[in-house]
Formats: C-alpha cells, structure tokens, sequence
C-alpha cells in the first residue's frame, strides 16, 4: 500500500483487512520511499510487484496509477487519486444494499451526489451508479461539474444497465424523492491552495435539513469522510438519523477484504490473464 497524500479509513481499512485476509500489510508513506525522491513510477512497480500479490496506491494524476498497472503483473487497486475513488463507492453501495434488503435494491434506485461535482467521488458515483443501473444525479456549481468525457461515459453504461445521468447545477431538482443522498468536501486533497475561491460558490449546496426534506422521507445520508460540519452538510444531517456515515466507514473494510479476496482469487484461477 502506497500513499502519497494523508488517509485515515484507507490506511486502516486495507491494513486490517490484509492481516484478517492472512497477508501482511505493507505500508510504504511518499515521504519514506524513494518515489518521493523521485524513483520512476515504472521502477518502483517492477520492484514491488516481485513481492507483492496487490498494490493498492493512493497518489495524484489518475494517469500515475495507471502507469503502475502497466508494469504490474498483480493487480493494482486505485485507493484514490484525483479523478476516482472507487473502493469508497462499493462501500457506499454496500451500505444501501446493507440497509435496503440486498444488491438487488440498488437497481433502479436514486441517488443524488451534491457539492463538488468535478472531483474524485463525483466521477465515481457517476461511472458506478451507471454500472448498478442506478438513476445518478450530480448536482454542482458552474465550473465544478463533471467533465463530458466521463459524463459521456456513465450515459453510456447507464443506458445498458437500465439507468440514467442527469447533471444539473439545481441542488433541489438533484435530491428531489432521491433514495440516498451523498456530499464530499468542497475542498479535497491537493486543493487546499483554492480554499478562498471554493467556498462562496459551493453554499447552495450545502445538505442541511431544509434539502434532506426534498429527498424521500427514507432516504440515506452518506458521506466518504472526512466531514466538514458547517461546510458541504450541517451536523444536524451527518449526526442525524438517516445519517449511515459510520456504517459506511466501517463498510470500507468489509468491501475492500470482497475486493482483495476476488482479485487474488481471479489471479490463481485464470494465470494467462496474468502479464
Ligand atoms: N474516505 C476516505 O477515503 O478516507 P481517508 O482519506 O481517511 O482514507
Ligand atoms: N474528495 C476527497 C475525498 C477524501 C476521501 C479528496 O480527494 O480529498
């Protein structure tokens, strides 16, 4: 596991995950390897994928990570970058399949992502709503909404699956009957430099009471952590009763042991998909 930018539920998550899987996790930080001072993305992994059976990074451009799946012959586990999150999605998806009767439910459901909709979570609701056959509405600010190649995208796995995008910059139109309602700081890692400019424009779409009211009268309140009470959604919301936030922390552990024990599995079943 490799982590260029800070992570409490990753790190975590995926460390006791390992051991209760039997393997040893691995923690490698930026600061403590010779990636930080520069070693080749390709190096490193030719190194590391000799004695590892996954890597699982968290780093920056999306195009990092994919250099490192290039030259691994493990699989490799986004554990975030700037464009995607997607071990938190199936957590997230876990979550409502937990408290709505089974992964069945999550077919033809409703979800609305409100805040920022250009950054990693949005992108991830997007392409796996679309995957679940979800209806995925993204809600966001001008400047800050998905970007067309990936919108495009989810349009089009979501026709095949039975379900449908829609991105608008109406926070009320988003959560209208909607059967989960999700936020993300307005500020994520790496943008902190932004802070002054991200705040002003984002207040509209802050989850308080008054637009969880919108939503139906059951829905769930989720949230990838960490939270900013005040900011993208009142403590009223997050420390409310739809709220399913600490389920959905936990969920990231139970998720990512599914996802490490099928990778590993598909591998030894099926060598010549192996590079
Ligand atoms: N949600 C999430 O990925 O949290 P961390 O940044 O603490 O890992
Ligand atoms: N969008 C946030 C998610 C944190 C888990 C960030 O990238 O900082």
């Amino acid at each position: 596991m490799l982590f260029d930018k800070p992570s409490t539920r990753t790190r975590s998550s995926f460390s006791v995950g390992v051991a209760e899987l039997g393997g040893y996790p691995l923690v490698i930080d930026k600061s403590g390897s010779q990636l930080g001072r520069g070693e080749p993305v390709a190096d490193t992994t030719r190194v590391l994928t000799r004695m590892t059976s996954v890597l699982v990074w968290r780093t920056f451009g999306q195009e990092r990570i994919e250099e490192m799946a290039q030259y691994a012959t493990v699989p490799v586990v986004n554990a975030l970058t700037d464009s995607f999150h997607p071990c938190q999605v199936l957590a997230d998806f876990l979550t409502i399949a937990q408290m709505r009767g089974g992964v069945d439910a999550l077919e033809g459901m409703t979800i609305a992502y409100v805040g920022d909709g250009a950054n990693n979570m949005a992108n991830s609701y997007l392409l796996a709503g679309a995957t679940a056959g979800m209806h995925v509405r993204i809600a966001g600010p001008n400047g800050f909404l998905p970007a067309a190649n990936i919108v495009e995208d989810a349009k089009r796995i979501a026709a095949a699956n039975g379900g449908s995008i829609v991105v608008t910059t109406d926070a009320r139109k988003a959560v209208a009957d909607a059967d989960c309602v999700f936020t993300d700081t307005w500020v994520s890692m790496g943008e902190e430099a932004e802070y002054a400019i991200r705040s002003k424009p984002f207040w509209p779409y802050q989850v308080n009471d008054e637009l969880m009211s919108l939503a139906k009268p059951d829905a769930l309140f989720q949230h990838c952590l960490p939270a900013y009470r005040g900011k993208e959604v009142t403590s009223s919301v997050i420390d409310g009763p739809q709220s399913v936030v600490w389920d959905e922390a936990e969920n990231r552990l139970h998720a990512q042991k599914a996802l490490l024990t099928w990778l590993i599995g598909w591998q030894r079943e099926d060598e010549s998909l192996m590079r």
